[in-house]
């Protein structure tokens, strides 16, 4: 649908809102970097901690993007500043602080991208469907210790985006992404039900359920809070690009809880689909990124037909990784774009070029640069670490502030009642009293324990 005032495109229907949302939401972070953390931060108390974040800070935060999206109707930079009354404070930084959190995250995002890449033929050739620990392990090793096979995946990722985005497919994309999408939902399902025969099950289900609260220290609420704004896709103005594509009748709060709801449901399937393999077949629930590459292989070697399941399995989550990575990818084009006058063609192409030498830093991480280490990190933990737990929550401290103080009470309130059209007053003020003294501080605190400044 054309939008007949501001002339750019946007979402159609109702169901389309939630679910280009959605498809922006559930990614890798759900499927691959909820089960690691979650298992390197000894499981439920994680969880539980995750879940606080989400309500307290994720939630509010996404309503305050989406809102200044569809009230701007622009990219981050502009969105902020056209909102802002007074035009001297820097509020562009935001939009600055998002691309390079774009490139941060899509370095070691792509790399990851590339394993799922690999593994769909590692699948179709069989050698990886293996219970045996020291199969699916070596063969997990064998592809990450590889530097040609890193790289050259990982470019093929790159490529492969690069010229999903060229050919303006996006939008076909997208609507593939709508459509697989349930397929990858039943495979979890069936993944669960399957794990949920195994011998350990009892082990898997209670290191997920059951909190113990000696492993909680601020490094790991640090930890739960970057995985609450990675995986709702906020703090670098995804959301808010989003949200000016927007219908204008369209609910805020209702649509923000519901892909609240589905994306930790799509992890907690996950989860209940690794966490008793792990304990069945041996393996350390602490494994990191390696966990789901791991585990997965060994829980469909347990069912007839499960060549042919993983193949598809690995197959959906590449299309789903794609689809978080086009949502994330758009916002650095869009500000070259609009804001830096390039052809969108120039800008998608500078994009993919910084990407292909930063991310490649990545894909050598396991190997050629296994011993480089920078503030004690390798590189892409290095990458991770500073956007998921700096730069996104930043960037969430700026938009709660900005709607909290900045935008205030009145525009907030009129705007996510679709100009008094929802009668939700009651949540209206509880989410703007979030955004105005709870997020921001609680974000701050978090961050600053967890950086160990305090
Ligand atoms: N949320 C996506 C996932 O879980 C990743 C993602 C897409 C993202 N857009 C983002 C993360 C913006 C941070 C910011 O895989």
């Amino acid at each position: 649908m054309n939008n007949k005032t501001t002339g750019r495109s946007g979402f159609s229907s109702s169901f389309g809102v939630l679910a280009a949302t959605l498809g922006s939401a559930v990614g890798l972070g759900n499927i691959w970097k909820f089960p690691s953390l979650t298992g390197a931060n000894g499981g439920a108390g994680f969880l539980l901690v995750y879940l606080l974040a989400t309500l307290a800070i994720g939630l509010p935060v996404m309503i305050a993007e989406i809102t200044l999206g569809r009230a701007a109707k622009a990219n981050p930079i502009t969105t902020l500043q056209t909102l802002s009354p007074r035009k001297s404070l820097p509020w562009w930084l935001v939009g600055a602080g998002g691309m390079l959190a774009a490139f941060l995250i899509l370095s070691f995002y792509s790399e990851v991208v590339a394993w799922v890449f690999a593994y769909v033929f590692k699948a179709i050739g069989g050698s990886i469907l293996s219970s045996d620990r020291q199969v699916t392990e070596a063969a997990f090793g064998a592809l990450i210790g590889d530097p040609l096979q890193s790289l050259l995946w990982q470019w093929g990722v790159l490529v492969l985006i690069g010229g999903i985005l060229l050919m303006g497919v996006t939008k076909g994309i997208e609507g593939i992404t709508k459509k697989l999408m349930p397929v990858l939902f039943l495979l979890l399902l069936l993944l669960c039900a399957v794990s949920l025969t195994l011998p350990k099950v009892a082990e898997g289900i209670a290191f997920l359920f059951k909190p113990d609260f000696s492993k909680i220290t601020a490094g790991v609420i640090l930890t739960a809070m970057g995985l609450a704004f990675f995986k709702l896709s906020l703090g670098m103005g995804t959301m808010m690009t989003y949200g000016s594509y927007f219908r204008d009748d369209q609910n805020i709060p209702a649509t923000t809880v519901r892909v609240m709801l589905a994306d930790l449901f799509v992890s907690m399937l996950a989860g209940i689909a690794i966490f008793p393999a792990v304990f069945s077949f041996g393996f350390a629930p602490s494994a990191g990124p390696s966990l789901v590459f791991i585990t997965i292989p060994a829980v469909f070697s347990q069912i007839p037909g499960g060549q042919l399941l993983m193949i598809a399995f690995f197959a959906l989550a590449s299309v789903a990784a794609t689809g978080a990575m086009l949502s994330m990818m758009e916002v650095p084009v869009v500000i070259l774009h609009e804001r830096f006058g390039m052809s969108r063609t120039k800008a998608t192409v500078l994009t993919i070029a910084v990407l292909v030498v930063m991310g490649s830093s990545c894909a050598l991480t396991n190997n050629v640069l296994a011993d480089f280490k920078l503030f004690g990190m390798n590189i892409f933990d290095l990458f991770d670490f500073a956007s998921s737990n700096v730069l996104l929550p930043l960037g969430g401290i700026a938009v709660a502030l900005f709607v909290g103080w900045v935008w205030g009470r009145e525009n907030f309130q009129r705007a996510l009642s679709n100009q008094g059209a929802l009668h939700n007053a009651a949540v209206t003020g509880v989410v703007f009293f979030l955004l105005r003294y709870v997020s921001p501080l609680l974000i701050l605190v978090v961050m600053l324990k967890g950086l160990g400044l305090f």
